[in-house]
């Protein structure tokens, strides 16, 4: 294949590490710090997880003895939604392992978790490493959302590792992912399999985050992907001063990437679902504040603006939330009768004359467009999928209508042009920023230490990322420490609590303080792509979310 110069130039990039793994592997050695717990759910989960609960957490330091490595064989699986770095945490991987032992091998199991349960593996060798360094995507094994979660599954994983010798997995996958790896750990141990299962904490999302886990790779570039191109709107918005760019951010629940990317472009206006959600404001509220900013700028002749969604919003309003678990229930319930009729009309008529007088309104208040995506296949639980309702062209229908009311009513004298935009995909394979390339290099580097001591059930854990690289720490956390039991379709499930933005953190505190002034004033900040290249203040810049949690 023909690689582009970027590509060329990134396979010579050497991802920085810190201080303590750029000298010998075999100085390096394990300390244990003291036992480790859940913050609740103490005893359901100690039942659950009787060999992995109250782990210590771990960390590497030097030593003067010399550590000798044996040979092994580990696997590797990329779980879930791809994000930047992915590769770079294989690169790890894999250079620890053949510096730890350089007969030992690294085995890719391809498409996913699936891999790993059809026996479809990859040998990873330098040849192929030194193809995907420094890129971004999933591409070198690829990835899938299969869940490893029944004993069958578990069995079938064990027979595949045997039958290559596999005695250590890791997994690079979000929050589900590592709850995975816990409960495939626990089991191996309880069921002596000889094989050990730690994690990497991967999403673009940044949900996967604690005191321990400072920020899940991919974050990162992700984010700068996407200020780059809202930067970009920002101008154009700006140049032209006819339009208001509505742009949906994706990010599945948490509002993470919506809050990094405000703090990163300054736009008009940036929703935060869990701030809608704490406030219980109403569908109906959020058109009219953000109608109130447009007629604002108005009256100042600004006909233009950026609004930021993310993704999950609809969820997070109280009364569509409602609607959408009542319709959940109702299309279930009604499957087959539902399932025959053919037209629009019919559809709507039906759902109308099923649903309660509340959700009805609500549901008749939506633009077709919404009411139709609304009714679309549910997954697999039974649940609509919210990535696939255009938010961003609902709000701009509903604030149109609201702004064309305003007008008649003389409170708004300005025009209202509003395009849709949606932003997911692109920032999820970029090549990775300097942090991500270097941070994915490390945990990967990390997550080999980890297994060639012997742990299992723990997380690799790579932090004080706000200090200089050469300065960062690494180690394990236990993930049964990060575990909470949560209810899931129906039954109680230990499972890493999801981390959404933190409504007194520092992130939102500094948005909350400079939104008002960021609405009304055009203050946008033009981050530009990202930079590989340069002086360390571009191209080693971390996202504004760590900078501010941990500086
Ligand atoms: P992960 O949680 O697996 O990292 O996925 C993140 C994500 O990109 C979400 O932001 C988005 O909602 C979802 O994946 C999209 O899923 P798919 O790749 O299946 O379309």
């Amino acid at each position: 294949m023909d690689k582009s110069a970027l590509q060329r130039a990134r396979y010579k990039y050497t991802p920085k590490q810190p201080k303590l793994f750029t000298q010998s592997i075999q100085k390096l050695q394990l300390t244990k710090g003291s036992p480790t717990e859940p913050v609740s759910d103490k005893e359901k989960i100690k039942a659950l997880f009787p060999h992995t609960y109250g782990l210590p957490t771990v960390s590497f330091s030097e030593t003067s003895d010399t550590i000798s490595y044996p040979a092994i064989h580990m696997g590797v699986i990329l779980s879930g939604g791809q994000a930047p770095g992915g590769h770079n945490v294989i690169s790890g991987l894999f250079d620890g392992l053949k510096k730890g032992n350089k007969e030992s091998k690294l085995f890719g199991f391809l498409g996913g978790p699936d891999g790993i349960l059809k026996n479809e593996v990859l040998e990873l060798t330098d040849e192929i490493i030194d193809e995907y360094r420094n890129t971004g995507g999933f591409d070198i094994i690829g990835s899938g959302r299969t869940k490893l979660e029944t004993e069958e599954q578990f069995e079938q994983a064990a027979k595949v590792c045997q039958s290559h010798g596999i005695t250590s997995i890791v997994i690079i996958g979000g929050d589900d992912s590592n709850t995975n790896a816990a409960v495939l750990a626990e089991y191996f141990i309880e069921k002596e399999k000889g094989i050990t299962v730690n994690g990497c904490p991967k999403t673009i999302d940044g949900d996967l985050k604690n005191e321990h886990i400072e920020i899940s790779f991919g974050f990162d570039t992700a984010t700068k992907t996407y200020n780059e191109l809202i930067g970009n709107i920002m101008r154009d918005s700006l140049s032209a001063k006819k339009y208001w760019h509505f742009i949906k951010l994706m990010g599945r629940s948490a509002s993470h990437i919506a809050l990094e990317c405000a703090l990163a472009t300054q736009p008009n206006i940036c929703l935060i679902s869990e701030e809608i959600a704490q406030n219980e404001t109403s569908l109906d509220q959020i058109v009219k504040d953000i109608a109130l900013v447009v007629a604002k700028r108005a009256e100042k002749g600004l006909n233009f603006g950026i609004v930021l969604i993310p993704e999950g919003v609809v969820e997070f309003i109280p009364e569509v939330k409602s609607l959408i678990a009542h319709l959940n229930t109702m299309l279930a319930l009604n499957a087959k009768e539902y399932g025959v009729l053919d037209t629009w009309k019919a559809q709507y008529a039906f759902v109308v004359n099923h649903l309660q007088q509340k959700d009805k309104e609500i549901f008749v208040s939506l633009p077709t467009d919404i009411q139709r995506q609304l009714l679309m296949d549910r997954d697999p639980h039974g649940n609509v999928q919210v990535s696939r309702i255009e938010t961003e062209k609902m709000l701009i229908q509903m604030v149109a209508t609201r702004l064309e009311k305003m007008k008649a009513e003389g409170t708004f004298k300005g025009s209202f042009s509003g395009l849709n935009h949606f932003f997911g995909y692109e920032g999820r394979c970029s090549f990775p920023s300097n942090f991500d390339a270097d941070y994915c290099y490390n945990l990967g580097y990390n997550a080999y230490l980890l297994a060639a001591n012997k742990c299992s059930g723990y997380i690799s854990a790579v932090s004080n990322l706000t200090d200089t690289s050469e300065n960062w720490q690494a180690g394990g956390i236990p993930i049964t420490m990060m575990l909470n039991c949560e209810e899931r379709h129906g039954e109680i499930k230990p499972v890493i609590k999801k981390a959404l933005v933190d409504l007194k953190g520092a992130p939102f505190a500094y948005f909350e303080k400079h939104r008002d002034l960021w609405a009304v004033e055009t203050s946008y900040l033009f981050p530009g792509s990202i930079q590989y290249f340069g002086p360390s203040e571009v191209s080693d810049t971390i996202t504004k979310t760590l900078e501010l949690e941990h500086k």
